[in-house]
């Protein structure tokens, strides 16, 4: 019997080891450990992978999606107690980042199929909530992206603020805008995680707002240096969400090697999208025209536990994200306005199978094989 955990980072991370030691040392011996090249660099790279005109490397993911809001608030764009649409199946950072700015979420149900945001849902949530800004999640890799949620945001004037924690690379096809973007660069801004356990992840926590927006991307600067537009100057009460220097230099070396990452994670999904054929195993959605970079790859399973037990028993690690959907966490009492059944469905019957480096083809075929002898 092979023995396959869900995730385990050494692993992971293994084949670029040398890479990474060496561009650590080289921070070291550099004596710059903030504001160096290395995070302007970086800040370079992933704007052109956004194809946005800015990048500022930040603390964490949740920072990247706080400071945008709050840039957003300084600049008069949103005010204390506006309305933003959020999807209620994403992790609850998306959900803080909102609460936290002193605005209000509004949860809108997931697209069953897409596991993404409802869109007809949100524009009915935009009219009745009078919201000013939406936040489409890239949820596990996949793009929340349509022409429908671009006439929305124009009809409504919305800010369009993505979550791209999890899908950095992916593209989406959009109609008149040349086929394909890059999410990060879809509206109006965007926050990247680069937490350890994502496509691209650091040793450590740090994170990205992606614009093209010159004001914004200046704002979300100095708030995240103590409010300064330069030293001992404040002109907003600002905050400390810097990148250190040494993550951006290993992020700086996993960058080079994301694209082969994603390429691995598509040709996975593959043998398991056409392997799997158990009935009781939903398999996730590809969508034509799109690069989803598969995060997570997430069945759905309406017995999860016995199956999650079953895999164990036959030495397969396995994941949920999420069990527990916001609305049903103790500190948000008051956040479902209506009822949730698509999401909690989800929150029921999601399960994430292995994915990232070392797992193989062969290994995606082997789990396939015994999914589908998990007993109906
Ligand atoms: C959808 C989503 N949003 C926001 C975050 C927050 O990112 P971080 O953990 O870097 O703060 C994460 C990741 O953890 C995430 O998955």
């Amino acid at each position: 019997m092979k023995n396959i955990p869900f995730l385990n980072l050494k692993l992971a991370n293994e084949p670029i080891e040398e890479e990474l030691k060496q561009a650590a040392c080289e921070v070291i011996s550099s004596g710059r450990y903030l504001h160096g090249e290395h995070t302007q660099l970086l800040e370079q790279e992933i704007a052109t992978l956004c194809q946005t005109s800015h990048c500022v490397a930040v603390s964490n993911g949740l920072d990247a999606l706080r400071l945008i809001l709050r840039a957003y608030i300084e600049m008069g764009r949103l005010c204390h107690g506006d309305a933003v649409i959020v999807p209620a199946n994403t992790f609850v950072a998306s959900i803080l980042a909102i609460s936290d700015n002193g605005l209000k979420p509004i949860i809108c149900e997931p697209d069953l199929h897409t596991m993404n945001l409802d869109i007809s849902a949100a524009a009915q949530l935009v009219k009745a909530h009078h919201a000013r800004a939406i936040m489409p999640v890239h949820l596990y890799g996949t793009p929340c992206w349509d022409t429908a949620l671009n006439e929305i945001a124009q009809e409504h004037d919305l800010l369009v603020i993505e979550d791209n924690a999890q899908a950095i690379g992916a593209q989406a096809a959009t109609a008149g805008l040349n086929g394909t973007r890059t999410t990060g660069g879809l509206g109006n801004a965007a926050g990247i995680s680069f937490y350890p356990t994502k496509n691209l992840g650091a040793l450590g926590d740090a994170g990205a707002v992606t614009t093209s927006d010159s004001q914004l991307a200046a704002t979300v600067r100095a708030l995240a240096n103590y409010g300064s537009d330069r030293r001992y100057h404040n002109i907003m009460q600002g905050l400390n969400c810097r990148i250190d220097e040494l993550q951006a230099a290993m992020l700086r070396v996993k960058l080079r090697h994301l694209n082969e990452e994603i390429t691995r994670r598509n040709a996975i999904v593959k043998v398991y999208n056409t392997a799997i054929n158990h009935r009781q195993v939903t398999t996730p959605a590809i969508f034509a025209g799109t690069t989803q970079v598969w995060h997570q790859y997430v069945v759905r399973v309406s017995r999860r536990q016995e199956f999650i037990g079953y895999m164990k028993e036959n030495g397969i690690g396995t994941d949920i994200h999420y069990a527990t959907p916001a609305h049903l966490q103790p500190c948000y009492p008051t956040l479902a306005t209506h009822p949730m059944p698509v999401t909690e469905l989800l929150a029921n019957e999601v399960v994430s199978l292995p994915i990232a480096h070392p797992i193989t083809t062969d290994d995606a075929s082997y789990i396939a094989g015994i999914i589908n002898s998990f007993p109906a």
